[in-house]
């Protein structure tokens, strides 16, 4: 067993012609991803730094749905893909509540592929930057052990 310790940022971004993160069902047509019940469709970038144009490390691709009745918190499930020279095809795992109002909070890392096989971790979420009406960037680190 290995433990990896890493940092990246995650680029949702909602209103765009190029939009990464898309809602595919919400309960009115006024209705935002803090609302409850609004359920997001993600391939966003995950790169090095918080900036955009910061080296890409890898995509986001999943889903997260807001799933506290008060709209506090995200339900999220999406693999990280990795695309840089070090870890290149391998994926981890990424699933728990992410509770967004608080500065910062953790997910589960449930499993991973490749270099991440039989990973088992957790991952700290902060926010660096959020609007619900245009775009979010967080801070992940990961703390994971696999073989
Ligand atoms: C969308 O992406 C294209 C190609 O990368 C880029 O030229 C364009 O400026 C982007 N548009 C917006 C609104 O970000
Ligand atoms: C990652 O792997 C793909 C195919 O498996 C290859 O096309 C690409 O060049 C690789 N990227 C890096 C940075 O090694
Ligand atoms: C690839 O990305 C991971 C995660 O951000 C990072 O730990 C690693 O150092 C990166 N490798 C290179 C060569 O940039």
């Amino acid at each position: 067993m290995k433990e990896t310790n890493m940092v990246f940022y995650l680029h949702d971004l909602f209103i765009s012609k190029n939009a990464t993160a898309v809602p595919v069902a919400k309960r009115s047509k006024e209705a935002t991803v803090t609302d409850f019940g609004t359920l997001m469709v993600i391939d966003d970038a995950v790169t090095e730094g918080p900036k955009k144009t910061s080296a890409q490390v890898g995509r986001a691709q999943g889903i997260y749905v807001n799933s506290a009745l008060d709209g506090s918190s995200m339900h999220l499930a999406f693999s990280i893909i990795f695309t840089n020279s070090t870890y290149n095809g391998s994926t981890l795992e990424i699933q728990g509540a992410d509770r967004y109002l608080l500065n910062r909070r953790e997910v589960s890392i449930v499993s991973g592929t490749g270099a991440f096989r039989l990973a088992k971790g957790y991952a700290v979420l902060e926010t660096v930057y959020f609007s619900s009406s245009s775009n979010g960037v967080i801070k992940i680190i990961v703390t994971v052990y696999h073989y």
